[in-house]
């Protein structure tokens, strides 16, 4: 290569370059780091991505012949009997007329939000979902609006102004169930009465109560499937312990999507083995029970062990610290991570400006001991 071809090289990145350096500038550098430490972040919340029952399912599943890839999209020859059979056995846990399996709860919540409402619809959402349904929204050629967050009153207001406005067309609620970086809950039942005043559907991301609320583990939209306004989108990758998720809803919402959902359409199909594997987990939230128990023991334990620290408990597995600044946030993580605890920092754009946070993720690949030890050690981090 000739010396000018060399220099020409080096610059076709010149922004992209200048654009990390800018983030290192602002201590927002992301980079991969190997998974060590006890782990008080992942979303492996019950423990099932290393169970013996899931492994030996797939085990099982490779003995019967269930392929690893699909092969193509649903639409052509990727559709495996193991995925419509999790689908069936999914409706029937959770009680919906009918499941869609998608290989990201990601994919699934641009699906959901980029196909689902039509030109002319409203769609109010609360002002911290997931990135994933931002990007629903991005695609969306409905009206999109913020609602102030978990605020049902901001969601009536926010309505109310827009038909009296003229807005005509369906109104859509979206929100998660339980925000992944706060640890709150939404009040869904008023939420969902919010939604019965207008005529409009709901969507419900439940990707973070899934198993580890409600009966069973269905989760804090238990008891809505089946309604005709109903949509609750299901993911699988966390305490689920697989991978994917699963939309829940009226048959002629999969139906739509099928048809419709780029997402679903335009991808090869997850892996029958997941699906196999995430049939099994299903199973596990019935007969498990007692992994539940343990988590909210483990809950309630923690909130006691960090309420001197600060940390305000949620009532849920997820246990938030806001530091405020970015670079201190990301200092004490890393101190934690040298002690042993695999606490992570997130910063903006993930939570708003100003809220860095530590996020404290309970799940069952830590114990009671292992809590009280990571208090001590954020003690001394935070001295
Ligand atoms: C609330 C919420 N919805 C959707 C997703 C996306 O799900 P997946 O990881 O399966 O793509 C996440 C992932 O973190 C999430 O936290």
């Amino acid at each position: 290569m000739s010396a000018a071809a060399v220099v020409t090289a080096s610059n076709l990145w010149s922004a992209h370059k200048a654009d990390l350096a800018a983030l290192g500038e602002r201590a927002r550098a992301r980079s991969l780091a190997p998974r060590r430490g006890i782990d008080f972040s992942s979303n492996d919340y019950l423990a099932m991505s290393s169970s013996p029952r899931l492994a030996m399912a797939v085990q099982d599943a490779i003995a019967r012949g269930v392929p690893l890839g699909s092969g193509g999209s649903r639409l052509l020859r990727g559709n495996d009997p193991e995925h419509e059979a999790l689908e069936e056995e999914a409706a029937a846990f959770f009680g919906s007329e009918a499941a869609l399996f998608f290989s990201a709860g990601y994919a699934a919540n641009v699906a959901l939000l980029s196909t689902l409402p039509q030109r002319g619809d409203l769609i109010v959402y609360d002002e911290l979902v997931h990135a994933s349904m931002h990007e629903g929204l991005r695609l969306t050629r409905a009206s999109a609006v913020a609602a102030a967050h978990n605020d049902a009153q901001s969601f009536e207001d926010t309505v109310r102004e827009w038909r009296s406005r003229g807005g005509t067309g369906r109104v859509w609620l979206a929100f998660e169930s339980l925000y992944s970086m706060d640890g709150d809950c939404a009040p869904v039942a008023d939420l969902v009465a919010v939604a019965e005043r207008h005529d409009a559907i709901v969507l419900i991301d439940e990707a973070h109560a899934t198993g580890v609320f409600g009966r069973d583990g269905r989760g804090l939209a238990d008891g809505l499937d089946g309604r005709a306004d109903i949509i609750v989108l299901r993911t699988c990758g966390k305490t689920l312990g697989c991978e994917g998720a699963l939309v829940c809803g009226p048959r002629v919402v999969r139906d739509f999507l099928i048809n419709r959902g780029r997402p679903f359409i335009f991808s090869t199909a997850p892996s029958p083995l997941v699906a196999a594997a995430v049939r099994e987990a299903i199973r596990m939230l019935k007969d498990e029970p007692a992994r539940r128990d343990r988590l909210h023991a483990l809950i309630r334990h923690a909130e006691t062990a960090l309420a001197p620290l600060d940390v305000r408990p949620t009532g849920s597995q997820i246990l938030p610290l806001v530091l405020g600044d970015d670079a201190r946030t990301m200092v004490v993580a890393e101190r934690l991570q040298r002690a042993g605890f695999d606490v992570r920092g997130i910063r903006p754009p993930t939570v708003p400006q100003g809220t860095s946070r530590l996020r404290i993720s309970l799940t069952l690949n830590a114990t009671p001991a292992d809590v009280d030890a990571l208090a001590h050690a954020l003690e001394e981090c935070l001295a």
